[in-house]
């Protein structure tokens, strides 16, 4: 019978990649809770509104990539395309506000975006995602992509680049807007059908439009930096004077504008030249409308979310993989001994030990084979002899030489001698 297949674009995380995904989670958290941000998590699930409202009606996202459906008493629900406008609903919603503690807050988890699957593209994709909200110090902007750069320095990713820019205030866009407008209404036979139509509703996306020819021609545009107004001008000076004192590169891209709406001021990408065209490793920047715009206090906001799959895909180009392997592989000879075996491979991993042995009745050539494959250094061999001198040996597979182990205390014996000899972190 045919077998029924996964939906295009969604993956399977396989047991042989998981390594991956764990460090990334765990320096992820490691590193974002150290900067004092904590956990959130929000339900995949939200009001189409929500997104409408808040990334935009007229961005690619909104109109075309949507998991939208009608529930059945028919309100509109999507699939969350991102995090952003869900952590910031759940803070209104929640009152979090009357919390002092929370201000910082991150989450991971899997976003869906209909869009066509590729390298570094997927329809359900993840991302490690962090907001903090009620600061408009300029600090915070240089501090997020300080902490951005950490992270992939944790992680051993090199050879990234931090682009960043600022999108202004409402005020500073309302000339930058007229100013665009006129550019486009010029070009309007030369752009795709998405453009102009967006010219006049919403110029800014021009910037981040795929097709080729539309981006020739935005080449020439003008740049949202020429128009900033004073406040936004020294906002924007001010990270950069941060950045250069963190001794955090990046550089600036004046035709960077973000595929959401609800940007303001500093925007920032994580660009990388190694994943073909899905160049953005991540990306994020202020949001100081935001929150008011969605019924909430006038409270500025500012956050990133880093693409997981991109992020791994870098991470197996330049490093080996992080599958963990068994520390000690226990083979047995005869019932009373896989009897035996069976209990201490149980004991030691309540200790913490990773011990593997064979399931079924296998021979000790194929249970030596089968610690081999799993990469066992250690392996303890257990047959009726060694139950009659109450002492077994354990076999370093590398070095190739071995220790006696006292059956009586073998569990103790094991765990500190793992304890002391494995190369994993603890
Ligand atoms: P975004 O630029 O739409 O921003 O997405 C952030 C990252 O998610 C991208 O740089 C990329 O690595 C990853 N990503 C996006 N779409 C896909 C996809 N289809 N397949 C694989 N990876 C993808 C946001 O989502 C904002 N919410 C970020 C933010 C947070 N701004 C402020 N706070």
């Amino acid at each position: 019978m045919e077998y029924i297949q996964a939906v295009k674009g969604m993956n399977d995380i396989l047991p042989h990649d998981i390594g991956w995904w764990q460090k990334v989670e765990a320096t992820a958290r490691e590193v974002l809770e150290t900067f004092g941000y904590r956990e959130i998590r929000t339900p995949l699930v939200e009001k189409l509104e929500l997104f409408a409202r808040s990334i935009g009606e007229s961005t690619d996202i909104v109109e075309k990539e949507m998991y939208a459906f009608p529930d059945r008493k028919g309100r509109w629900l999507t699939l969350r395309p991102e995090a952003t406008a869900s952590i910031v609903r759940a803070f209104i919603e929640r009152n979090l506000q009357s919390d002092p503690l929370a201000r910082k807050f991150y989450t991971l988890g899997p976003m869906f975006r209909h869009e066509r699957p590729q390298k570094g593209r997927y329809r359900q994709f993840h991302q490690i995602d962090a907001e903090a909200f009620g600061i408009d110090d300029p600090m915070l902007d240089a501090e997020i992509m300080f902490m951005l750069r950490c992270f992939l320095e944790k992680l051993g990713i090199g050879g990234v680049k931090l682009h960043i820019n600022s999108l202004g205030c409402r005020e500073c866009r309302k000339p930058f807007r007229e100013s665009l407008q006129a550019f486009l209404e010029e070009r309007i036979a030369a752009l795709c059908p998405d453009c102009a139509r967006r010219s006049r509703v919403n110029p800014l996306r021009a910037f981040d439009c795929k097709v080729e020819q539309c981006r020739e021609q935005m080449e020439e545009a003008p740049a949202l930096l020429d128009f900033l107004c004073r406040d936004c001008a020294e906002h924007f000076e001010a990270v950069k004077r941060h950045l250069d004192r963190l001794e955090t590169p990046y550089r600036i891209d004046p035709r960077m504008v973000r595929g959401l709406d609800y940007y303001m001021r500093t925007t920032f990408e994580v660009i990388t030249d190694q994943l073909g065209a899905q160049n953005a490793v991540g990306g994020g920047g202020r949001y100081d409308g935001l929150m008011k715009d969605l019924g909430g206090p006038d409270l500025p906001g500012i956050g990133f979310a880093i693409g997981m799959e991109r992020l791994i895909l870098l991470l197996q180009q330049s490093q080996d993989g992080t599958l963990k392997t068994p520390e000690i592989f226990l083979a047995s000879v005869g019932d009373d001994a896989r009897d035996r075996c069976f209990l201490m491979v149980q004991r030691l991993r309540d200790r913490g030990v990773a011990a593997e042995m064979e399931y079924g009745n296998a021979g000790l050539k194929s249970q030596m084979r089968r610690a081999d494959k799993l990469g066992a250094r250690y392996v303890l061999i257990l047959g009726q002899d060694e139950i009659q001198r109450n002492a077994a040996p354990l076999r370093d597979m590398i070095e190739k030489n071995q220790v006696e182990v006292p059956l009586a205390t073998a569990v103790d014996f094991l765990t500190e001698f793992i304890r002391k000899h494995s190369t994993r972190n603890r």
